[in-house]
Formats: C-alpha cells, sequence, structure tokens
C-alpha cells in the first residue's frame, strides 16, 4: 500500500548514489529524518509494502529498520507500527532561519560521528516544567547574595579576572572545593588536583577526548546517563553497557576486553537510584587497577540525601584509587551556572589542564572568584541544607501520591532516598515512550525509563522529578499523569 511516508523515502532513495542498496535506503531515510520530511511520530511505511515499492528485498529493509532503531533514529510499538522518534528532530532545529515555502536545501554534509549523535541526541527540548527530571528550584537560589558578593569583588578587580583562564580556575575556588570535598565527600585531593570546568559535560569530553583513542573501549551503566554516551559516541569511542543492580554496577567477568574508562554514578545511580555497595566498590576498583581503567565517578546530585548519612565518594575509599571524581554546581545552585569541577589524579592534573586549557580557554571567572567566597562564607551549605529540605517534603508527597493513587508496586525498586527524581515503575510491556509523549504533550515533563538502555531487556517505567514543582500543584500535574498511564500501561 502506498503512502506519503513511503513517497518521501522513494524520492530521496531515487538521490542516493551509493551503489550498496542498503547504505542507499539508510542514508535516504535518515536524510528524510534529520531534515523533517519525515517528522517525529510519523509511522513508518510497513517493511514490506517499502520493499515493494522500491523493488528491494524485505530483508534489505527490515535490516536498515533494525540498523535506525538500535540509532534510536526510529522505534517499533508492540503491535502499532514503526515509528519515527521523537528524540530526532524535536531537539534539533537545524533550519531555525528558513522560511515556510523555501526551497529544499541540500543536508549538511556531517561527519558520521555527529549523525550518530543526532540520531540520538536526547538532551530534553524544555527544560522548566512539572516533572522534569533533574532540575532543582532555581526560584529559590539566593542570586542578592551572590550578586553583593561579586559587585564587592568587581570594586577591587583583579584584571586577572577579566583575562583568559590560564590555571584551571580561580585558585580560591579551587581551594575552597579541596575543603568541601575532603569534609562533605570524603574526597582525598589537593587544589591543585582540581580542574573547574562548564560543567560535567565538559568534563566528561576533556576526560574521554585525552585518555581514549578512537575505537577504544568503555564501560557504561545500564541503565545510564545518556549524556556519557552521546559524548563517547562524538570521541568515536565504543561502550559496553553493564548491567546495574541494587547494589550498582556488576563488574563482567574477567575476559570481557579491558576498557580503558568506566563510568559510574556510585553514589545515586542515574537513573535508577541504587547506592553502590561498599563490596563492589572494592571489586570494581580491583578490576580498574587490573585492568589499568580510569574509574569515572560521577557525583552529580549526592548532597541530596534525605536520611541516613551522606554516601562518601569512591574516590576516597582507598589511596591513590584510579578515580577520577567529578561533580557539578548545576543541581546544587542552577544548571545555567554551567560550572562543575574535576579532581584529576596527580599524573594526569598538569596533562589535562593543559588540554583543557588549549581547547575550552576557560573564563567566568569573577564568577568563579565570588561563588569561593560564597562557599567560605557558609552560604551555600545553607543553601544545600535549605534545599535538601524542601525536595524530601517534595519526594515525600510523590511517594505518597504514588501510594494513594496507583499503589506502592509502582515505586521503583532500586529508589533510595535521594536525589531530585525517582523512577515510577510501570507494569511490564507498557509503552512509556508513549506514556512520556501524552504526558509531555500535557506539559508534565517525565521521561520515559526504556530510552536510558541501550540493549533489548529494558525495564518500563517514567523518571519523575520532584525538585522543581510546588507542593500546591503536585497533587493535581499527578492526577492529569495517572490518567494517562491508566489509559495506556498495560
Ligand atoms: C548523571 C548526570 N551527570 C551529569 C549531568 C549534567 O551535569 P552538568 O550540568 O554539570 O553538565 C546530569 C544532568 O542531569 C546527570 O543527570
Amino acid at each position: 500500500m502506498r503512502s506519503l511516508a513511503g513517497d518521501v523515502i522513494k524520492q530521496a532513495f531515487s538521490q542516493q548514489t551509493d551503489e550498496k542498496l542498503h547504505r542507499r535506503l539508510y542514508a535516504a531515510i535518515c536524510s528524510c529524518i534529520l531534515e523533517g520530511s519525515l517528522k517525529p511520530a510519523t509511522r513508518m511505511p510497513p517493511s514490506r509494502d517499502l520493499a515493494g515499492e522500491l523493488t528491494l528485498s524485505r530483508n534489505t529493509v527490515l535490516r536498515v529498520y533494525e540498523q535506525l532503531q538500535a540509532e534510536g533514529y526510529i522505534s517499533a510499538r508492540t503491535s502499532s507500527g514503526t515509528f519515527v522518534t521523537d528524540s530526532v528532530l524535536d531537539n534539533l532545529d537545524l533550519h531555525p532561519n528558513k522560511a515556510p515555502g523555501a526551497a529544499p536545501e541540500e543536508s549538511p554534509r556531517l561527519s558520521d560521528r555527529c549523525l550518530e549523535l543526532l540520531g540520538h541526541a536526547s538532551a530534553s527540548p524544555r527544560q522548566w516544567g512539572a516533572f522534569i527530571p533533574g532540575v532543582p528550584d532555581v526560584a529559590h537560589f539566593p542570586h542578592r547574595v551572590l550578586k553583593k558578593i561579586q559587585d564587592r569583588l568587581a570594586r577591587r578587580l583583579r584584571p586577572e579576572l577579566l583575562t583568559y583562564d590560564a590555571a584551571g580556575g580561580v585558585n580560591e575556588l579551587k581551594e575552597a572545593l579541596a575543603d568541601y570535598l575532603r569534609t562533605a565527600r570524603g574526597v582525598r585531593c589537593s587544589p591543585e588536583q582540581i580542574l573547574i570546568t562548564e560543567g560535567i559535560h565538559q568534563a566528561l569530553d576533556l576526560v574521554t577526548r585525552t585518555l581514549c583513542n578512537p575505537g577504544d573501549n568503555a564501560w557504561i551503566e545500564e541503565p545510564g546517563y545518556w549524556g556519557i554516551k552521546n559524548i563517547l559516541r562524538i570521541n568515536a569511542v565504543n561502550f559496553s553497557a553493564i548491567p546495574v543492580d541494587e547494589q550498582g554496577m556488576v563488574p563482567p567477568e574477567a575476559g570481557e576486553s579491558a576498557p580503558k574508562l568506566i563510568f559510574v554514578t556510585p553514589s545515586h545511580q542515574y537513573p535508577l537510584g541504587s547506592v553502590m555497595s561498599l563490596s563492589r566498590r572494592r571489586q570494581l576498583l580491583f578490576r580498574a587497577r587490573e585492568t589499568q581503567s580510569w574509574i569515572i565517578e560521577d557525583d552529580y546530585d549526592s548532597e541530596f540525601r534525605f536520611s541516613g548519612q551522606p554516601i562518601p565518594s569512591l574516590q576516597g575509599l582507598e589511596e591513590e584509587t584510579p578515580v577520577i571524581y567529578i561533580g557539578t554546581f548545576s543541581k546544587t545552585l542552577y544548571p545555567a551556572l554551567r560550572l562543575g569541577y574535576v579532581v584529576l589524579p596527580k599524573q594526569l592534573a598538569t596533562p589535562l589542564k593543559k588540554v583543557h586549557n588549549d581547547l575550552y580557554r576557560g573564563g567566568h571567572l569573577l564568577i568563579q572568584a565570588a561563588l569561593a567566597e560564597f562557599i567560605r562564607e557558609g552560604y551555600y551549605a545553607a543553601h544545600i541544607r535549605k534545599m535538601r529540605q524542601l525536595y524530601s517534603r517534595r519526594r515525600q508527597m510523590l511517594v505518597e501520591l504514588i501510594n494513594r493513587q496507583l499503589g506502592e508496586h509502582y515505586l521503583g525498586s532500586f529508589s533510595s532516598n535521594a536525589g531530585l527524581h525517582m523512577i515510577l515503575q510501570l507494569p511490564a510491556g507498557s509503552d512509556d515512550v508513549l506514556i512520556a509523549q501524552q504526558a509531555n504533550a500535557q506539559g508534565l515533563l517525565v521521561r520515559p525509563l526504556s530510552r536510558y538502555y541501550v540493549d533489548e531487556d529494558k525495564r518500563s517505567g517514567l523518571l519523575l522529578g520532584f525538585a522543581s514543582i510546588e507542593e500546591h500543584e503536585m497533587a493535581a500535574a499527578f492526577t492529569r499523569l495517572v490518567g494517562i498511564i491508566r489509559v495506556n500501561a498495560v
């Protein structure tokens, strides 16, 4: 049966010149999706129909669909067909200034790595709204206090604060952070080991570029953070998705090829929420030493534990661990600040700071100096304390709503009492992507858990942020979400 999508693909297919038919079809469909002629949520023609229209074997079409699905361009929904995923172009406007009706432009010639990343682009197009995961309540940030400090510094300004950075960050901030990380996070470090970055993403990119060659292998958590996957993709580093359980990453038996990097979130596994047990930590350190790998410890939201003691870092568990510790002010203060930090093992500090300086030319020095005083004068700790209480109340309220309206079995089984989001577990087989799409359309910015997996064995669920939704709005928003879940969950 002919369809509009089939016609669009047929036209793009006729313009491709590659002699291998599967590569022609793959390139044709990719360009249709990236140019927007096949829009997110468009139903793909059934493989049999497309094969008939293009006079190809059905196997060729199936093979290409499989590839596109693995790369995230399209996704199959049980019983209703295959669709262009919403994440591909949702987040991108490749032709922002194009007038409606303007002649189609040639598709830009992008690198394979870039296409690979675009196929998996995952940053949410909306960053503020009910249940957005991982976003703190920025409305509570004490801007006036920080501004006062900044004004004070500006009155007796040191010119170096307005030049390029050459030292991996302002010394006062590195000193304040070294003290903070030693006492609050059990990190073993001196200020010289600290490098200030534009958040965790820049730190991950730097570490990947400086420690890996294209084609090297990394271990990541399954399910895991999309940010590290895309950074590995753009740097052409392969990755193995290593399952996590209630004790964190389960290191594979010896025999799996040695990874250059092992990326973990031990204090609060992202996204499931488990805490890495002591025996796993020791096991992982042992394996990393054995295979001469670097562990990257992403400590993105560990300040927010609502009961029990804080979980100390993996980096500080033993002397001279092979761990690169990375943290951020995005969750404790606000994401647009774009400030984070890396604690580098001593032998890596000089080369990585040099590369950082050459590649990114660090800045924001005046705000770094102000932040150092903000920490020294106790405002940072006070803000974290205040927000911890606020988030704890909001989390508790969300747990009660889930229990009351859906039942205890909907609470993610690994969730610890921590962080800025929790997992709402859906019955196995529920289409969490569809549920999230419908919720997003109503301004409820939940994200589907299955999207955080690489391999086929995925849990169905929703990431629900509770940090940036006011208590008086939560019940009504949650009731609307439950309505969507009831219609769609199996
Ligand atoms: C696990 C994890 N790591 C890192 C980040 C991003 O940190 P940054 O804003 O410092 O780049 C996030 C943001 O949500 C995250 O969830």
